[in-house]
């Protein structure tokens, strides 16, 4: 039996809801989402029911201010009903599914936006996904800090597929003092290793063929790094230089918070890539070991993109 989650759309009928759980003094967990929830949103709801015997809240709001005026974001899918229900599945107790307006009084212009008070991001939001996406993580860091002021949670939980999206929230709650734990999920994939992510359903198929190559050149990363960083990169793109229709934005391999990879140790390589007009994302952790040249192996070509 899994009973419907209470919907609120306004600040005053999420705060009501909230009220008793807080003089309780009960665990508060959250997911902030965009909606058209898959499994990878299933399963990070399932990690933050983990983490509290209280309310367990969702928020759905397709935020204006991370899109550029030339991105998707009039056809990103709304899928209020079908949301719903996977709330109800999950054990959610309240979906926050607010109005433009409820999150920004007033309406939401590019323009407008500046008006208001924002959060900026720091340089880690100029390269990678905000280098191709200017602007993109003063809006996600805006909007989560607003969600943040409004759900007022004890834990949240974020995808591990937005790596560095991730990496600033946890950068966001500790500088500026937010005392909330952040919880980073692990990336929910098909069998072929393509990542779930709200953007597939825009791939047709041979779209789809070309997208879980995504996933092939990480592993294939994951396995050179014992050769060190030359040799992984070189790996990865090997696969990436011969998937048909995918246009390479970055492949990037770093240290786990995003800086220079080590030479030794624990890292993080990641990729964005278009294909046809769908902009995906991927990323895994990766192992460098030693650098040791591959005997007959061209390492020319394998610059970063
Ligand atoms: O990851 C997302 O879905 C969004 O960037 C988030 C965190 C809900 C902010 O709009």
């Amino acid at each position: 039996m899994t009973s419907r989650p209470v919907l609120a759309h306004t600040r005053e009928e999420l705060a009501g809801l909230l009220a008793d759980a807080r003089r309780s003094g009960l665990r508060v967990a959250f997911v902030p989402t965009m909606g058209a929830l898959h499994e990878g949103h299933a399963s990070l709801v399932r990690t933050a029911r983990a983490v509290t015997d209280g309310p367990v809240v969702v928020s759905i709001f397709v935020n204006p201010m991370q899109f550029s005026p030339t991105e998707d974001l009039d056809r990103y899918p709304r899928t209020l009903e079908a949301d719903l229900e996977v709330c109800a599945a999950e054990g959610v107790d309240i979906v926050f599914a607010p109005s433009v307006e409820e999150m920004y009084p007033g309406g939401f212009s590019h323009d407008s936006v500046h008006d208001g008070v924002t959060v900026a991001p720091g340089a880690l939001a100029t390269i990678l996904d905000g280098e191709s996406r200017p602007g993109h993580f003063d809006g996600v860091l805006t909007v989560v800090a607003k969600l943040f002021g409004l759900v007022r949670p004890d834990v949240a939980v974020f995808g591990e597929k937005d790596y560095q999206q991730l990496t600033l929230v946890r950068r966001m709650v500790r500088d500026l003092c937010m005392g909330i734990e952040i919880i980073g999920a692990e990336t929910v994939r098909e069998p072929d290793g393509l990542a779930l992510s709200s953007r597939n359903r825009y791939l047709d198929a041979e779209q789809r063929g070309t997208a879980a190559l995504l996933s092939k050149a990480l592993r294939a990363a994951q396995e050179r790094a014992t050769y060190g960083v030359p040799a992984a990169r070189w790996a990865a793109m090997s696969v990436l230089n011969v998937a048909p229709g995918l246009e390479l934005d970055y492949l990037a391999l770093t240290s786990p918070e995003l800086g220079e990879a080590p030479e030794t140790g624990e890292g993080r390589i990641l990729v964005a890539a278009r294909v046809g007009s769908t902009r995906l994302i991927d990323n895994m952790p990766i192992v460098f070991e030693r650098s040791v040249p591959l005997a007959g192996t061209a390492l020319a070509g394998s610059t970063t993109t």
